[in-house]
């Protein structure tokens, strides 16, 4: 374990979530008759927003679109690796047009964006690691998608195949605890049950000083968190994982955001990469 971890600054676009609502149902959190707090997620959203800025992290935003209450998950708009941006098909109907409006942001900051063929939905399922493009499939994501991807990117693809309908994004099942941009292979936290037993073996062969997280952790969005390398935003639920991880020499920066939780988000669903 190295004495001290090093973080390494990003680039973060979000979405205010001044239209954030749970108007109907494509994942199994999502419950229309459930109401949301909007000012209480504004305040959460606005924590997240600080932490990172205090951290040193730069955050870009998108203007929010009214009839688009799910628009907040700005993860889901496209996955963005060296410079290039694969934009995002959304699986439902009613977020297809979310791209539209992200479009337009990446047209203005300078971003040609290649709109994705197959069903993709962005960082949700697709996850940079140091060597690797780790891909979710099984909810959202085609497999088609991810052979895309590898052709776009020129990154190696890993699919993983997700099993259970309460972890339907990869990145509710997954993060990277180290990107590897230092040239070694990085580390990420996952929780294996999420997986099919061929992709939870090849995560083991890949990762064998991963950090395992129990269902409870995976339960609470523990697993949807963001990490610089030195720091992880995670939510303040998921204790036995954030106990883990400062063993590990981590520095746990819990925020809440249990609203967005609602419509089957935590803290990594609101939060895009820019990686130039
Ligand atoms: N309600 C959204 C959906 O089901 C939540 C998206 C969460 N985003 C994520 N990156 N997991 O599409």
């Amino acid at each position: 374990m190295p004495d001290s971890r090093v973080p390494r600054l990003r680039r973060f676009l979000v979405c205010e979530p001044r239209h954030f609502a749970v108007q109907y149902s494509i994942n199994p959190w999502m419950h229309p008759d459930t109401p949301v707090d909007v000012d209480l997620a504004q305040d959460q959203w606005q924590e997240l927003i600080r932490a990172y800025r205090s951290h040193g992290h730069t955050v870009d935003t998108v203007e929010p679109v009214a009839a688009l209450p799910d628009m907040v998950f700005a993860a889901n708009c496209a996955l963005v690796l060296g410079g290039r941006v694969l934009g995002s098909l959304f699986h439902a109907p009613e977020r297809r047009p979310e791209s539209t409006a992200y479009d337009a942001w990446f047209k203005s900051a300078g971003y040609e964006v290649f709109r994705s063929e197959s069903v993709c939905e962005g960082e949700g399922d697709l996850v940079p690691t140091g060597r690797y493009l780790l891909a979710g499939t099984g909810f959202r994501t085609t497999r088609e998608a991810h052979r895309q991807a590898q052709e776009f990117f020129g990154v190696p693809v890993i699919s993983l195949q997700l099993v259970d309908p309460r972890f339907y994004h990869l990145d509710t099942a997954l993060f990277v605890l180290e990107d590897g941009s230092d040239g070694s292979a990085g580390n990420i936290a996952y929780y294996p049950e999420a997986f099919s037993p061929g992709s939870r073996a090849v995560l083991a062969r890949l990762y064998p000083d991963a950090v395992i997280a129990t269902r409870e952790d995976a339960m609470a969005f523990g697993l949807n968190s963001v990490s610089d390398g030195r720091h992880v935003f995670i939510s303040p639920r998921a204790k036995e994982l954030a106990d883990q991880l400062a063993r590990q020499g981590y520095v746990p920066v819990p925020v809440d955001l249990s609203e967005f939780q609602k419509a089957g988000g935590g803290i990594k669903c609101v939060t895009q990469e820019i990686r130039s």
